[in-house]
């Protein structure tokens, strides 16, 4: 007697079954038998898969012929509902656009300014000395410690407990890799011994070690995997799995340097924190130092070169950090740097290759790129096959030609450069390489624009505008960016096979193509190399950015000179998208209230203002924002410094500053929202006055401008 097993009834016999059911339910009964064979095999199929694609990176077969598989399984599971099993269900990450939450950094994670030369180095400890007026005989410790070519990580524990994990992303917002950097064991799950803050976040490298890093590509070949291109690729690559049962099995580390949120402070000095980040349990560099001259920073930078290459993991340079804490609130940030820190790069790797040929490309802006297509060659740890000539004028003055053995040069995540030629080995043959006067795109003219003061720009641009297919496309991948709008899925390629089938032709198209697809014959999801479940996900993720932080969508618009910085400060004064469209209009004439006020701010000069007016004043912009703007809302943003009491006015210091210097004192006002100007005019709001001030007091007491004492002054900004 047959036996059949249902999950919710257990064993039952063919001969109860006939007992119990319909004539119906005993046809389905035998249809079951059937369909029961079929799903053990598939099932069997799609469980090799999974293992293939989530244990052994190396996938046996195409994304979509997996989804066809498990749309095979899914149907038949949905008719016979009782022979789905846990082992069927969907493969954990398997949606190729699953995405990481998004995390915005309590504090900023910035980057470091680079210098190359003992020189340089030199000259950021005078630097320092002379922003806080420090006299050369006053000691200034400054510590140093190597550069780690990881990546860099947020950690957040709230009572010692590890809350959450990110990536460093754009510096405002990155990942949560919480799970994944649970299966590192480096990392503490919970802080020890004493004086842990209630909120202590703390910041360092996620690295892999060469000896980890040549295994694991070792596995990667055997697996039929393309190998990773260095240890810092391979540790970003595997701390950003979907899945994190594949990073547990990534011998990851990671060191503590720096620090975000923290409720309160362990240590009043760079060396101190480090030091208490050890003893939270945490492992710190050993060959970090406290030096005290420009001199011992240099022979420790010569120490950390020579143990370079054993020391087991890749660095790039060492990093002086200024160490009194309260000094280093000083020195603020320029931009997105510190002002207290610098990196002390190591030289760059170099190697001879071949020009075989220089391909013209065209950017969003029209711009024709020249590009170095070289015979592959290894330069520091990484394979390149290209490289950028910048424009027509450094192909001119390197005389570069193809057929060429060229000399390139790579430093860090530095883009390989190319240095120049080898005199004696260019072939006979070999002729002055002639830039191309038309789009290769769209073989529209291309020309190089001439300026007000009669100067030539470098580039070389396509005057074919939207008519210019590669500006089109370029302007959508621009949108879709990472520091854009970062639609999941939506990357160059798919940009480029939409943009020519005709789908997406404007940014709104994106927003817009989920319903059309909907009403179209020949659906996304049966085009090779998107599956159901990835058209979904990209619907999805689309879906998701119709809300977009005002500064991403002002960056992705892709406005001439408006790139994340100027994006940021426009979208921080004007707060919302319909405030800056409305003044962008208005400032179309040079001499308009909303030109003036565009310019005025604070790191938005003329070239800019121009820009953005010229951005509005163009019919078809205005069209695509319309449509754009019914499918997307970017979000208002804080002006985050318009609290502060000397916000938006413009201030002049003169004479003597007793108690900061005077590049300190501008710093710190424009820290605040206000600028500060070298004149005093009828615009400017307050003076502030040291001793030995002279005609500017005079010029302020005419027109009747607030004049007050640099102690007044820090009473005034100090709430
Ligand atoms: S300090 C505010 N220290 O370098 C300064 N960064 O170029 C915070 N890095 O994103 C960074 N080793 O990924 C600092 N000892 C070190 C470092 C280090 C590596 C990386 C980090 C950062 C990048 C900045």
């Amino acid at each position: 007697m047959q036996r059949i097993f249902y999950p919710r009834r257990g064993w039952v016999t063919s001969e109860a079954m006939t007992q119990q059911q319909s004539p119906d339910q005993i046809r389905r009964a035998a249809r079951l038998e059937e369909a029961r064979a079929e799903h053990q095999r598939l099932a069997a199929e799609v469980a090799a898969h999974d293992i293939a694609y989530h244990q052994q990176d190396a996938p046996l077969i195409s994304d979509a012929a997996y989804d066809a598989l498990r749309r095979r399984l899914d149907s038949l599971e949905a008719r016979f509902p009782e022979l789905a099993t846990p082992e069927s269900r969907p493969r954990i990450g398997a949606a190729p656009s699953e995405k990481f939450a998004k995390v915005r950094h309590a504090v900023p994670m910035l980057s470091l300014g680079n210098v190359f030369a003992p020189e340089e180095a030199e000259e950021f400890v005078a630097r320092v000395r002379r922003f806080l007026g420090l006299p050369e005989d006053a000691p200034l410790g400054i510590t140093a410690e190597p550069k780690i070519d990881g990546l860099s990580c947020s950690l957040r524990y709230i009572d010692g407990e590890l809350v959450q994990a990110a990536t460093r992303g754009d510096g405002f917002e990155g990942e949560d890799v919480t799970a994944n950097v649970r299966t590192i064991r480096e990392i503490p799950q919970r802080l020890v011994g004493e004086n842990v803050p209630a909120i202590c976040e703390v910041r360092g490298e996620v690295y892999m070690t060469k000896q980890d890093f040549a295994a694991l590509n070792e596995r990667q070949l055997q697996a039929g995997k393309p190998p990773f291109a260095n240890p810092r690729n391979s540790a970003a690559g595997s701390l950003r799995q979907l899945d994190s049962a594949i990073t547990a099995q990534r011998p990851l580390h990671f060191f503590a340097y720096a620090w975000g949120e923290m409720s309160a402070m362990p240590a009043q000095t760079q060396f101190g924190m480090i030091a208490a980040f050890k003893a939270f349990g945490f492992q710190v560099n050993p060959l970090t130092t406290l030096c005290t001259s420009a001199e011992e920073l240099l022979a420790h930078w010569r120490l950390i070169e020579i143990q370079r290459a054993t020391l087991g993991y890749d660095i790039d340079g060492v990093v002086y950090k200024v160490d009194d804490l309260d000094l280093q609130r000083r020195l603020g940030f320029v931009s997105r740097a510190p002002r207290w820190a610098v990196a002390h790069k190591f030289a760059a790797e170099k190697a001879t290759t071949i020009l075989r040929d220089i391909e013209i490309q065209v950017g969003r802006t029209g711009a024709l790129t020249p590009v170095a297509k070289l015979e592959p060659v290894t330069v520091g740890g990484v394979v390149v096959s290209s490289a950028t000539l910048h424009n027509e004028d450094e192909i001119a003055r390197k005389d570069v030609r193809i057929g060429d053995t060229i000399i390139i040069q790579r430093a860090g995540d530095v883009i390989p450069q190319i240095l120049g030629p080898v005199a004696e080995k260019r072939p006979a043959d070999a002729k002055p390489y002639a830039f191309p006067h038309v789009c290769p795109a769209c073989g529209s003219v291309a020309v190089r624009e001439v300026d007000a003061k009669g100067e030539v720009d470098a580039v070389r641009r396509c005057t074919g505008g939207l008519v210019c297919p590669a500006q089109s496309v370029e302007r959508l991948k621009h949108f879709c960016s990472r520091n854009a709008l970062d639609i999941e899925g939506l990357g160059d390629r798919q940009i480029e096979l939409f943009h020519t089938e005709g789908l997406v032709m404007s940014p709104a198209d994106i927003f817009t193509l989920e319903a059309r697809d909907k009403r179209a014959m020949k659906k996304l999801k049966d085009r090779e190399g998107f599956g159901e479940t990835s058209v979904r996900n990209l619907f999805a993720a689309i879906n998701a950015r119709r809300n977009v932080p005002l500064n991403r969508f002002i960056f992705g618009l892709g406005m001439r000179h408006v790139g994340e910085t100027n994006a940021r400060r426009l979208a921080r004064h004007f707060g919302t998208f319909e405030a800056l469209r409305e003044t962008g209009r208005a400032a179309s004439d040079p001499d308009s209230e909303a030109r003036t006020e565009l310019n005025g701010i604070e790191g938005v000069g003329d070239v800019v203002a121009e820009a953005v007016a010229d951005f509005f004043a163009e019919k078809h912009n205005e069209d695509v924002l319309d449509s754009l703007l019914n499918e997307v809302s970017p979000e208002p943003m804080e002006a985050v410094q318009t609290s502060s009491p000397v916000a938006g006015k413009t201030i002049v210091f003169t004479g003597a500053l007793e108690r900061m210097t005077r590049e300190e004192a501008k710093a710190q006002a424009e820290r605040l929202g206000a600028k500060v100007s070298g004149s005093v005019s009828k615009k400017t709001d307050l003076v502030v006055a040291g001793p030995g001030a002279g005609s500017k007091l005079a010029k302020a007491e005419e027109f009747g401008i607030e004049v007050i004492s640099e102690d007044e002054w820090l009473t005034r900004v100090a709430g």
